[in-house]
């Protein structure tokens, strides 16, 4: 089952958001050290913007969301954001379902481009993002600093 979250959902979310961060440090722009102490209500955001919830038996176990910059010549556009499965959950198709759901939200919506990043070499949200028909537009170079690793990211699009 997926739906939008709410802030009622928080303490579904926070605990799976934060394994996230501490599991893949590499994968998101966000860090655990940052995160870890707030509440996150501010990343259940307001529509256009959204995070949903892939949930199993009624427990959260996938999130993937969308953030709109609220500036009128942006307004077009929106960046996927915070994808992330469950180990016990990979390879059951729950990143696409996610992703599908967040594309047609966003139909809806009334955007006409998605973006992302990926680091390079995470393979597995690499091959989730070309299946989905989003494409290779540029590297931003030593995107992403994790520890003393620098990291680049592949910027990817999907005309809608
Ligand atoms: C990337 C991630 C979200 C994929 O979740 P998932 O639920 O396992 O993905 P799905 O089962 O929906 O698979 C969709 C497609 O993704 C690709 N994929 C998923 N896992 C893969 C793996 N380990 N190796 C190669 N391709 C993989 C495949 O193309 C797959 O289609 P297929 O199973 O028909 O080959 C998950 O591995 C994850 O949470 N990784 C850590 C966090 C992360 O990297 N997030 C992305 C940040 S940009």
């Amino acid at each position: 089952m997926i739906r939008p979250l709410r802030q009622r959902d928080l303490p579904l979310y926070r605990p799976l958001r934060l394994e996230a961060l501490l599991r893949h440090p590499e994968a998101f722009g966000s860090s655990f050290e940052e995160e870890q102490g707030s509440d996150l209500s501010h990343l259940i955001g307001d529509p256009p913007n959204v995070t949903l919830g892939g949930f199993v038996d009624g427990v959260m176990v996938g999130t993937a969301g969308l953030v709109v910059s609220p500036r009128l010549k942006q307004r077009h556009k929106g960046h996927v954001v915070g994808v992330y499965v469950a180990p016990a959950w990979r390879r059951t198709g729950l990143a696409r379902a996610l992703l599908d759901h967040l594309v047609a939200d966003a139909r809806k919506s009334g955007l006409i481009l998605l973006t992302l990043s990926v680091t390079v070499g995470n393979t597995a949200a690499r091959r989730l993002y070309l299946h989905a028909g989003f494409t290779v537009y540029g590297v931003e170079p030593l995107s992403l600093r994790v520890g003393s690793d620098p990291l680049d990211e592949e910027l990817m699009a999907l005309r809608l």
